[in-house]
């Protein structure tokens, strides 16, 4: 095994370091379930409030297994669809950043296994997955049908009800989603989901960053086979976009927010925003 230790980058943003320059040793270690878990033991360690990499694991890999669990009547392709979501994204590291209990928005929930994990995870958290695909939705409301703590909706973020009657989401957390948005949309959601959020409320945001360059064309890869070949992603152009981006959105959406990398042991350039709405 290479040793992987946390550091910061020249930028000062977090990562989990090592694995960037071996990207060999990376898809090899993806063959291994069992690694992958090794590396992504490093977790966020939010409880406390501390924004730094800690070696303790938040979430044990059995709520990944009970989250898959809940498509075993799905069709083949939607279990291998799901299967492969997992293996090839950190969902339990992004899983470790929403807060135990409240009321959680999961925008662009395709098929509902980050829903299923959150409300496997904690059945204090109330969670509501939202998505436009009519199919998407279908399958989620199935995979949780023995879950008392979720419902789906089926739409967009301007769907969603707004918080006139009470004090909004205690968080809001959005997958892979806003590469499919041009950049109008993207600033648009954001400004959403700053209406939605209770004051004290956090959004969490993943995304694919545009660098290091082999890891962006294989995730460049995966999605134009994805959304432009296969049409098994709702969206037509891809949108992807960088740190410096992404934080300049957020800001003048209205808040503040810190970066994470969390691609060690990956080939796709993940990414964790962890942002939380400015007075
Ligand atoms: C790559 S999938 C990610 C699904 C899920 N978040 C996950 O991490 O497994 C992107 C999802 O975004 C949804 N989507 C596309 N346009 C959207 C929009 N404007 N608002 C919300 N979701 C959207 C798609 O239907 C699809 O389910």
């Amino acid at each position: 095994m290479l040793p992987i230790t946390p550091r910061a980058d020249s930028s000062g943003i977090l990562c989990q370091g090592g694995l960037d320059e071996h990207p060999v040793a990376t898809i090899l270690l993806l063959q291994f379930e069992g690694a992958s878990y090794r590396t992504s033991r490093l977790a966020l360690d939010l409880q406390d409030g501390i924004d730094t990499m800690s070696t303790a694991s938040i979430t044990p890999p059995v709520d990944i297994r009970r989250a898959l669990a809940c498509f075993r009547d799905q069709p083949p392709f939607v279990r291998l669809f799901v299967l492969a979501r997992h293996l090839l994204a950190p969902l339990r590291r992004v899983a470790a950043a929403v807060p135990p209990h409240g009321r959680i928005l999961d925008l662009g929930c395709g098929h509902g296994l980050f829903v299923n994990l959150l409300a496997l995870s904690s059945p204090e958290r109330d969670v509501l997955g939202v998505d436009p695909s009519a199919e998407k939705i279908r399958v989620a409301s199935r995979s949780s049908r023995a879950l008392q703590n979720v419902r789906y909706l089926r739409g967009r973020v301007d769907d969603v009800p707004g918080p006139e009657q009470d004090r909004g989401f205690d968080a809001i957390t959005i997958l892979d989603v806003l590469y499919l948005l041009p950049d109008e949309e993207k600033a648009a959601v954001l400004r959403r989901c700053r209406e939605l959020l209770a004051p004290d409320g956090v959004l969490v945001l993943k995304t694919n960053d545009t660098r290091p360059r082999w890891k962006y064309g294989v995730v460049r890869l995966e999605e134009e086979l994805m959304v432009r070949a296969l049409g098994l992603t709702l969206g037509g152009q891809l949108h992807f976009r960088g740190i410096p981006e992404y934080t300049a959105m957020l800001r003048v959406a209205g808040f503040s927010s810190r970066v994470y990398k969390i691609d060690a042991g990956r080939p796709a350039p993940h990414r964790l925003y962890i942002c939380r709405p400015l007075p």
